[in-house]
């Protein structure tokens, strides 16, 4: 199969490209940067408009949009707009793509975000009850990034390609060994003894592991009558006190200080990472995905972190005797 991968050069486009459901494939990944990769062919767009580079929808079999400027900063006017062009435009410019092309790819998998759904604690939402936008006494950039995860995905539906199943990932945070990504972050929070709670410790966390994004995101390619909102996370999302309590266990930390809301406010402001991430509630469970009885390999939280962890041990020994 042929499968062009916009914004493949990121963390997720990584994991797919070095996975074994993936790398046989042929994969072409679109990217700004004109960066080198021996895994798969790439191709210069500048994910806004249309180029000699929309030839390779033509007879692809299938697009997996990645594109979009990473959330790990401060959610200013500035960032904000960058953080929705990025994401409104490129998928726009796709659409425009495969409406053009003579044999449009058959599926179009566009990354989306659990983001779209309230900030709530009572009960989780999924694509059919879920409820989706504002929730009182939000502060007003959370009400931006709804808005943001609402254009994005708006973009992807109103795009005239007739011929194409469009599926929109609502993904939770992908568990990957990526350094700066966030499980790494959360493993440096618990190691040295940080990972405590955050503001009382009752916002929901919505996570994935790895092979189950990888995994899960084949099952969609397989099963052609999923069609729209899809939730990528684990079927038990935990609290984020239960989150750090459990990856505290599973790393031996004997405690972890925790923070009051302003103190994460305060940090985020100094670390550049907006604090949107911490504290909103994402209280999402995938029904579409256990409806089609897709089946995790790591449902739990702590079999998840347990696997992760070895894996991250293996990496980090493999690194230094590299290094000596
Ligand atoms: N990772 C997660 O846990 C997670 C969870 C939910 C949703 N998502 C969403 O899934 C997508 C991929 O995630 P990721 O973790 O792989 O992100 P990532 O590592 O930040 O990679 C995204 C890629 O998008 C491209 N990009 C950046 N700015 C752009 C711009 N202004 N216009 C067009 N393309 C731009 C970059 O590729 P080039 O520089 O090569 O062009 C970059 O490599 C993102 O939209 C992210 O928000 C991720």
């Amino acid at each position: 199969m042929k499968i062009v991968i916009p914004g493949g050069t990121g963390s997720l486009g990584r994991l797919l490209a070095k996975s074994d459901l993936f790398r046989e494939h042929d994969l072409v990944v679109l990217s700004r940067g004109g960066r080198r990769s021996n895994q798969v062919r790439m191709v210069p767009w500048d994910g806004q408009t249309l180029g000699e580079w929309a030839r390779e929808m033509d007879g692809a079999d299938i697009v997996i949009n990645l594109s979009g400027q990473s959330v790990k900063c401060l959610y200013t006017d500035k960032n904000l707009k960058t953080l929705k062009d990025s994401r409104v435009k490129s998928t726009q410019v796709i659409g425009q793509a495969i409406r053009q092309a003579k044999k449009p790819p058959t599926l179009w998998i566009q990354m989306s975000s659990t983001a779209i759904y309230t900030h709530r604690f009572d009960a989780p939402n999924d694509e059919e009850s879920g409820q989706i936008g504002e929730s009182p006494n939000i502060p007003v950039v959370w009400k931006h990034i709804v808005q943001l995860v609402k254009d994005w995905e708006e973009a992807l539906y109103s795009s005239q390609t007739d011929h194409t199943r469009k599926i929109a990932i609502r993904s939770g945070v992908v568990m990957d060994l990526t350094p700066g990504g966030a499980f790494d972050i959360f493993l440096k929070l618990s190691r040295f003894g940080l990972g405590g709670n955050i503001a009382g410790g009752k916002q929901m966390v919505s996570w994935i592991h790895k092979s189950d994004f990888i995994n899960a995101i084949h099952f969609l390619i397989q099963n052609n009558t999923i069609t729209g909102p899809v939730n990528m996370c684990s079927p038990y999302p935990v609290s984020q006190g239960e989150f750090m309590k459990t990856l505290r266990k599973t790393v031996g930390a004997k405690w972890g200080l925790p923070a009051t809301k302003w103190m994460i406010e305060l940090s985020s402001y100094f670390i550049g990472i907006d604090s949107e991430l911490s504290l909103k509630s994402r209280y999402v469970i995938p029904k579409v995905l256990m409806d089609k009885q897709y089946s995790f390999l790591f449902p739990e939280w702590s079999s998840a972190a347990k696997d992760l962890y070895a894996q991250w041990k293996v990496k980090k020994d493999h690194d230094s005797h590299k290094n000596t």
